[in-house]
């Protein structure tokens, strides 16, 4: 067993871990953070992104030992006291169906506009690439994304409205 320390969503972990132990399991198993979704395990689908250290990564791809000593925010730590923007964008543009991806979409979304503010359609499309919706609701999905961005990223969608999914 290995020790490990991280804050999770504003609060601070201590445990002993298998060094085998994904970071995934860690957040949904030991830490209570069943609001990150394991998709496909094989580091695919998107659906368990968290932010490390502010930056999106797929939570299925990292040990929780790679992790001690990070600040980690998952889809239930967003919010802070309201829906973030870009939940309240999702939930606007009605992008979700059943749900399974949007975490992962949400997180790697707040990556994406961290870097880039206004980003175009074909940005969000391209940033959104490693994220997938079984359901293929894209078109809402980067609506969304646009819309929390405001005006600017507004104005990417309508020049490239037409275009296909994101990936
Ligand atoms: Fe991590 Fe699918 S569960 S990428
Ligand atoms: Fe169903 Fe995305 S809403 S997988």
């Amino acid at each position: 067993m290995t020790k490990v320390s991280m804050t999770i969503d504003g609060v601070r972990y201590d445990d002993d871990v298998e060094p085998r132990m994904l970071l995934v399991h860690y957040l949904r198993e030991v830490a209570g953070r069943t609001g990150t979704p394991v998709g496909c395990d094989t580091t695919n689908c998107g659906a368990c992104t968290v932010l490390l250290d502010g930056m999106s990564v797929k939570s299925c791809s990292v040990l929780a030992v790679q992790a001690d000593g990070a600040e980690i925010t998952t889809i239930q730590g967003l919010a802070d006291g309201e829906l973030h923007p870009l939940q309240r964008a999702f939930h606007e543009e009605h992008a979700l169906q059943c749900g399974y991806c949007t975490p992962g979409m949400i997180m790697a979304a707040a990556d994406l506009l961290r870097d880039n503010p206004h980003p175009t359609e074909q940005e969000v499309r391209e940033g959104l690439e490693g994220n997938l919706c079984r359901c293929t609701g894209y078109q809402n999905i980067v609506r969304a994304v646009l819309r929390a961005a405001g005006p600017a990223g507004a104005a990417g969608q309508a020049s490239t409205a037409s275009e296909g999914a994101a990936s």
